[in-house]
């Protein structure tokens, strides 16, 4: 689910711009709207400027912080030199991401002059901790995902004078919710059902930068996606680092696929996705909800990181090639076509050509619609750091090359085969060319098409498309 590298047609990111100035009465909140919309036309407290990388959960999680700092009467402003408070959302899952924070932590250096509070939260601050203060000293305030609760005492401490404050624990039973989530997408709304992750990939951060597995009542999900409809939400994507793990804590104990099906049920709804899902809490009764509710989107994002048995025991992922390749069967076999995407590591310590082939070779099998790829990168307290990484950065950016060009094959040819078929598109881009227009289906494929009307945004249409290329669909409305 992380967007850094990607090899594909279907772009994780929006083709549209983030903007600021949603409408007050887009914020979904509990709270008397006047209350909010009063603390932050005042901006009494001040102007902050928010800046996101990494996956969608840390794009949710800065929706919910911007939330809950327009409720306590902050301003949000586009730019650094515009803020009081300048904080930034990071992402640790590869080196180079980590890397980023600290040298655009170092553009900040000045700003801290200025006056201008800056914190650092998300993944990079839950695993560097106080140790960001050390390499960057004006920095005032590190917070990681699991202590997001805290912010608003964190603020207060700030404001009375306090020159460092820290929200480092991960040892929470709670979820991270707000009275307001400021949503960037009007269309489109996200909603973390799950945090954390309780799976022990060898490579991976996200264990200790999000703390233990915590699921959110499903009464508490299904009250806001009722909100998000009245507010005008045709579609929700529930999130999770392994989506389908979720386990309601509330006496309903509903299963992840029932609460798919009670999501897509919520009048106003039109479509219901969820990422991402683990291969081995991939169940049967998951594709059954996909085959008997249009509503439920045909795209699974299935990442599986290698193609050969022996690297996936040594990644730690739970399941062999075989095991992965019956829930891909099991999804073949639907009444209902469905999208499957995935993720994919090359060079993990101690893959050999031949099974680096496997995984080529897993592509041929599966076809994908679209896939994600990255070359293996150490990080901090990962098991897999005590692994010899001997491969060199040329060898692993080869076959991250052989990798992408077999995909590119498969989804040409993938891509050829949609041409003169229709699709629902859920308009959410405009193009600065006239009459040109973008948006996805329920397969999450995105089309660039062209009508001659004059407002479609946050419209379904039908498009016929027109043409393909390996990474992009094209077509015309049609009426
Ligand atoms: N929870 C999801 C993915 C989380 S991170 C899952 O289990 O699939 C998104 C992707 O980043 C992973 O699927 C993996 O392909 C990649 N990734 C994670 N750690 C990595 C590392 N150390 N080096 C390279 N890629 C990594
Ligand atoms: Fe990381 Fe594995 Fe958890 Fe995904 S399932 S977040 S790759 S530890
Ligand atoms: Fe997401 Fe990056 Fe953290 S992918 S969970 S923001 S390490």
């Amino acid at each position: 689910m992380a967007r850094q590298s990607k090899a594909g047609v279907i772009n994780c990111d929006l083709g549209m711009s983030k903007p600021f100035d949603i409408e007050l009465e887009r914020l979904t909140s509990q709270a008397p709207y006047s209350e909010i919309a009063r603390g932050a036309a005042a901006g009494q407290r001040g102007t902050f400027f928010l800046e996101t990388f990494g996956c969608q959960m840390n794009d949710h999680d800065s929706e919910k912080v911007a939330g809950l700092l327009l409720s306590r009467g902050y301003q949000q402003v586009e730019t650094p030199e515009a803020a009081s408070l300048i904080l930034y959302n990071t992402c640790s899952i590869r080196e180079k991401a980590a890397q980023k924070v600290f040298s655009r932590l170092g553009e900040y250096r000045e700003k801290q002059n200025e006056g201008k509070v800056i914190g650092v939260l998300g993944c990079v601050a839950q695993q560097e901790g106080e140790e960001i203060f050390k390499r960057a000293p004006w920095v005032s305030l590190v917070c990681g995902s699991a202590s997001y609760r805290k912010l608003p005492d964190m603020l207060t401490q700030l404001e009375a004078g306090n020159q460092r404050v820290t929200g480092l624990d991960t040892d929470t039973d709670a979820t991270f919710e707000t009275e307001v989530t400021r949503r960037d997408n009007p269309w489109r709304a996200y909603l973390t059902i799950i945090e954390g992750c309780d799976k022990a990939c060898s490579y991976c951060v996200v264990p200790f930068t999000r703390g233990p597995e915590r699921s959110r009542g499903s009464d508490s999900i299904l009250k806001e996606v009722r909100q998000l409809a009245e507010l005008g939400y045709s579609e929700v994507q529930l999130l999770g680092q392994t989506v389908n793990s979720y386990a309601d804590p509330t006496p309903r104990k509903m299963r992840f696929s029932e609460l798919l099906l009670a999501v897509a049920d919520v009048q106003g709804i039109r479509r219901v996705r969820f990422t991402t899902s683990h291969p081995s809490d991939f169940t049967p009764d998951i594709v059954e909800a996909i085959e008997g509710q249009p509503k439920i989107c045909d795209h699974v994002h299935l990442p599986v990181q290698s193609g050969s048995t022996r690297v996936l025991r040594a990644m730690q992922r739970t399941y062999s090639r075989e095991v992965y390749l019956e829930k891909i069967a099991m999804m073949r076999d639907a009444n209902r076509p469905i999208a499957i995407t995935t993720d994919i590591i090359v060079g993990f310590p101690g893959e050999t050509e031949f099974e680096f082939e496997e995984t080529l070779s897993l592509l041929d099998e599966v076809q994908y619609d679209n896939l994600f790829s990255f070359k293996y990168s150490p990080r901090p307290n990962t098991p897999s750091l005590s692994m010899s990484d001997s491969m060199s950065e040329e060898e692993k950016g080869r076959r991250l090359a052989v990798l992408q060009d077999r995909q590119r094959e498969i989804q040409s040819a993938k891509n050829a085969r949609l041409v003169g078929k229709r699709f629902e598109v859920l308009v959410s881009g405009k193009s600065r060319r006239e009459n040109q227009w973008s948006g996805y289906t329920t397969s999450h494929r995105m089309i660039n098409f062209a009508s001659q009307e004059r407002e479609l945004l946050g419209t379904y249409v039908q498009v016929r498309v027109t043409g393909a290329s390996p990474n992009s669909l094209v077509g015309d409305h049609a009426v």
